[in-house]
């Protein structure tokens, strides 16, 4: 029997890449999944594919959708465990003071926004023992040229996460990942292509340590690790999930 039988987990950004990834992890440990994504065809094709879960079209940026989320996992499953505030997206890369101000915000209200929302309209369904988890990214801590708003957006996600932590212990806990670049619907939204070059590639993989970029495998596992009890006593804590990419 595992720890995830009869809990409810709800997945944000579940239709693709690192929710898609998490949502699979979950379900095989025998957990209730709430595929929510703003992608409401592949939210249904992931949930699907699942023993036991459902899917859910967001907006994370939009209050009423986020109490709608809250509502549709309450109603399927009576309670929410575990909430994967994931859905995220780059902007085009570029220099900042060259961008749209719009843009700018943008990426705070899907970004930044929306892990304030979910908590807001999921805490109050999360039995003590619950625990959250939201998706951040490396460059938050150590950024690179080129995404400066979006690595903006996910830095205020690590001081909401940890802020959060604070008031919501004992009962709930509160972690952030912090993952290095990985091949997923995130390569399309920040360079325009599906793939990127060799070169590309090359010189993201000469910054990791490690010497490749993220699976949405190895995101997904320390995402079930922060919601396990084997982090049972870990809150506010920003776990690099980085092949090495900030030590240097
Ligand atoms: N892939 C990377 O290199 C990388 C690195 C660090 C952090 N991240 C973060 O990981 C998270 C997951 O991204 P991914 O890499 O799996 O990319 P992805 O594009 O494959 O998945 C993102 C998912 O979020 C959904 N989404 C986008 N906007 C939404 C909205 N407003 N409301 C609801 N759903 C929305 C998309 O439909 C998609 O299914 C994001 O927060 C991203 O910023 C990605």
């Amino acid at each position: 029997m595992s720890e995830f039988n009869n809990k409810c987990v709800i997945v944000t950004g579940g239709a693709s890449g690192f929710g898609k990834a998490m949502s699979e992890k979950f379900a095989a440990a025998g957990a209730s999944v709430v595929v929510a994504d703003l992608n409401i065809e592949g939210a249904e094709a992931v949930a699907g594919s699942l023993d036991q879960a459902i899917a859910v079209q967001i907006d994370v940026a939009d209050e009423e959708q986020n109490r709608n989320l809250a509502d549709a996992a309450v109603d399927a499953f009576g309670k929410i465990d575990v909430v994967c505030a994931n859905a995220g997206i780059p902007h085009r890369a570029g220099r900042a003071i060259e961008m749209d101000t719009a843009e700018f915000d943008r990426m705070f209200a899907i970004n930044t926004r929306s892990v304030f929302l979910a908590a807001k309209y999921c805490v109050p369904h999360m039995p003590a023992g619950s625990a959250i988890v939201t998706t951040s990214s490396i460059g938050a801590k150590r950024p690179r040229p080129g995404l400066a708003a979006y690595y903006a957006a996910k830095g205020a996600v690590l001081t909401l996460t940890q802020a959060l932590a604070v008031e919501l212990a004992p009962n709930i806990r509160v972690n952030a990942i912090c993952p290095v670049s990985a091949p997923t619907g995130f390569d399309q939204n920040a360079s325009g292509m599906a793939e990127l070059s060799d070169k590309v590639n090359a010189q993201i993989i000469a910054g990791i340590p490690m010497g490749r970029r993220a699976t949405p495998e190895d995101v997904a596992d320390a995402t079930f690790f922060l919601s396990s009890n084997e982090a049972k006593f870990l809150t506010g804590v920003c776990l690099d999930i980085d092949g090495g990419r900030a030590i240097q």
